[in-house]
């Protein structure tokens, strides 16, 4: 039976890991050809050996990088039909405490792989007749999360930058979309790091990353990656430009998030990366 994916070439960034190495299990096994991308080439390859997949890798700050990858990607496989910018890094800071260094690194990880990702994607996908940009943000964008205040921007930013990408296609008719998806907390490394980070940073107490907290335990990677392929696929064909929230209510209770001053007994509730 063919795939929901068959016959068409996806891009994975931080596919070595986390959700991007889900999206990649999936999409392998719906019958896409997947280029799995990372900075951890170790674990990127491993994940690319397993799906039967590419492993390059592809550091997203740099556009050149991303320019050199899908034209290698155009040479072998002759298209490109999905990008999932999926990489992205949280660093502890709020609006008084960020400094510029961690500001500078999660924007640069998060915003501007995404842009620079859409930049070179959307020519390669439109000689093609058509493609599907899925961009991960967060609830990070709807909630304040004042402890990881960059990644907030960077996420919104995210966005915002969808649905200008989604909008802009439209109007070229392009056959491309472009959709962001926003989860709260999923058990990945990147939640696993986050007790060491606030112990480091010494912020109130964090109990328990939400899990087991009643309404909002930690998702798993599947959670997330089967929204992404529907995304990917034409089942989607007409949907663009939306905003995706995965969080099992989430963002819609009470709102509390970690690291504010005065709702310690609560705290640990929300924790969306
Ligand atoms: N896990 C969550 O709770 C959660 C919630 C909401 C959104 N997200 C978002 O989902 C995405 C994946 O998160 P995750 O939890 O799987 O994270 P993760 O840290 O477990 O994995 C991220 C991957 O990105 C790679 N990466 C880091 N910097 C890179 C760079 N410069 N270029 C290329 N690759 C790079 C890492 O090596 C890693 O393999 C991120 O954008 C994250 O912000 C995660």
């Amino acid at each position: 039976m063919a795939g929901r994916l068959s016959g068409k070439v996806a891009i994975i960034t931080g596919g070595a890991k986390g959700l991007g190495a889900a999206d990649a299990r999936l999409f392998a096994a719906e019958g896409a050809s997947v280029i799995v991308t990372d900075v951890d080439s170790a674990n990127g390859e491993a994940v690319a050996a397993e799906i039967g997949g590419q492993f390059r890798r592809l550091d997203v700050r740099h556009e050149a990088e991303w320019q050199a990858l899908v034209a290698s990607v155009m040479a072998e496989h002759g298209r490109l039909d999905i990008l999932v910018n999926n990489a992205g890094v949280v660093e502890i800071g709020s609006p008084e405490t960020i400094t510029e260094e961690s500001y500078r690194f999660v924007m640069a990880v998060s915003l501007d792989g995404t842009v620079w990702g859409c930049k070179h994607a959307i020519p390669a996908m439109r000689a093609g007749g058509g493609g599907s940009i899925v961009n991960m943000a967060s609830i990070a964008s709807i909630q304040g999360e004042p402890y990881v205040a960059a990644y907030c921007a960077a996420k919104g930013g995210i966005e915002a930058y969808s649905r200008a990408v989604a909008v802009h296609c439209a109007q070229g008719r392009m056959n491309i979309r472009c959709n962001s998806v926003h989860p709260s907390g999923i058990d990945t490394p990147m939640v696993r790091s986050m007790p060491e980070k606030v112990a480091a940073a010494a912020l109130p107490t964090l109990d328990d990353q939400g899990q087991g907290a009643g309404l909002n335990p930690l998702g798993v990677p599947q959670d997330i990656a089967h929204m992404v392929l529907y995304l990917a696929s034409d089942e989607s064909r007409f949907v663009s430009g939306q905003a995706f929230v995965i969080d099992n209510t989430a963002s819609i209770t009470e709102g509390i998030v970690p690291g504010g001053e005065g709702n310690s007994a609560r705290q640990g509730q929300h924790h969306g990366q």
